[in-house]
């Protein structure tokens, strides 16, 4: 009973070698002068090949911005904003790549509508006009930024990182091309696939949850459980490649209408001050923040058993919520995770957990509240254990 509300991309397409037929999209939508945003890495190993030569041969022309760091800081991309000046020069503009290609891409194409530095626009619905038409091509398969109004930048001067956060930046397309991410290294598939499956979990216990977002979440998670171990250890596997990327895209629907809580509030200071990527930061603390949420939400545990295949009918909720962290952990080790070399001293612990504190927005949706204290001690947990 509920209010909510659901959003969603205008038009996503879905299948192998989708996005080949980007340039008759791109004439459809009479998009005369594009920008395409990469991953410098892609560009270098050519797969993304295709498209280009498609667009060549429908005589699309277009300008590529390959200059992308990863993860960039707001002064990079308040720079590049300046730098391309989109407004005046493009009328749509394309996004291939990982969540950070996909964020810069969306921050590009409302440059036009916003003043000054995107510092500004840090947080909910502060953006109040669209910005050019914009196309976001994955090609990984877990941030699911393709169909989220996120952009995520990092604060290197407070060493953590922000969101900008407006339907704006919701893609108009979408096109998820699974054989795009076939050559993705096993290191990469998995801790992108634990992303898209903390994504997942996160958005069906916390408190946004509806009846919409959880449709999502638990389809998510149901394809996470069943696929991530076999994509990782055969990255050429059609199947399972297509139903990461799926699931990946279902994360970031339940993450519009829904939100994460408290691993990705945990996860963003790990790399913010400590550089370590997205996922790794997600999946080393996934299992620790789930054991901590799961005495408030225990009915859900049994829907997420459920999904993951546990056989839980006889269980009692406690065993279900045992069978089920168990599972979350066995997964993250099975596909290989580890922070083998990462150090951690008291004063890591402090810092961390007084970074994790900033972060209200994802916080406030946690289901159970996590307290300068209780972030502590997970962070002890999750970070000495390994
Ligand atoms: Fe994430």
């Amino acid at each position: 009973m509920k209010d909510f509300i659901f959003q969603i991309p205008r038009k996503t397409e879905i299948g192998f070698s989708k996005s080949r037929g980007i340039a008759k999209i791109i004439k459809k939508m009479e998009l005369k002068k594009i920008l395409i945003v990469i991953d410098y890495n892609l560009k270098k190993m050519g797969i993304i090949d295709n498209i280009f030569n498609d667009l060549k041969e429908e005589n699309v022309s277009f300008t590529i911005f390959d200059n992308i760091k990863n993860e960039p800081t707001i002064t990079e991309v308040d720079q590049v904003i300046n730098d391309l000046n989109i407004a005046y020069n493009y009328n749509g503009i394309v996004g291939i790549g990982g969540g950070s290609t996909i964020d810069v891409t969306k921050l590009l194409a409302v440059s036009g509508s916003i003043e000054g530095s995107i510092k500004n626009y840090i947080g909910t619905n502060l953006i109040d006009k669209p910005g050019i038409p914009m196309i976001m091509i994955p090609t990984t398969s877990g941030t699911g930024a393709e169909a989220t109004p996120n952009a995520i930048v990092k604060d290197k001067k407070e060493g953590w990182k922000k969101g900008v956060v407006s339907p704006y930046l919701i893609p108009d397309l979408v096109i998820i091309d699974p054989e795009l991410t076939l050559s993705l290294p096993p290191k990469v598939t998995a801790e992108t696939g634990i992303d898209a499956f903390t994504h997942a979990i996160e958005c069906f216990i916390c408190k946004r949850a509806n009846a919409m977002s959880d449709l999502f979440a638990l389809s998510s998670m149901r394809l996470i459980s069943r696929n991530l171990r076999r994509v990782v250890k055969d990255g050429s596997n059609k199947e399972a490649r297509y139903n990461m990327a799926l699931a990946s895209f279902y994360g970031g629907i339940a993450i519009t209408n829904s939100g994460t809580g408290g691993v990705h509030a945990l996860a963003y200071p790990l790399g913010g001050k400590y550089d370590m990527s997205h996922g790794l930061s997600n999946s080393i603390l996934l299992a620790e923040v789930m054991e901590f949420n799961a005495k408030a939400v225990p009915e859900k545990f049994v829907k997420i058993a459920e999904v993951m295949a546990i056989e839980a009918t006889d269980l009692s909720e406690e065993q279900a919520i045992k069978s089920t962290v168990d599972e979350i952990r066995k997964l993250v080790d099975n596909v290989g995770i580890t922070i083998e070399g990462f150090q951690v001293s008291k004063q890591i612990l402090n810092d961390l957990s007084k970074l994790a504190m900033h972060e209200q927005r994802l916080l406030w949706n946690n289901p159970r509240p996590i307290t300068y204290k209780v972030a502590r001690e997970i962070y002890k947990n999750a970070l000495l254990k390994k």
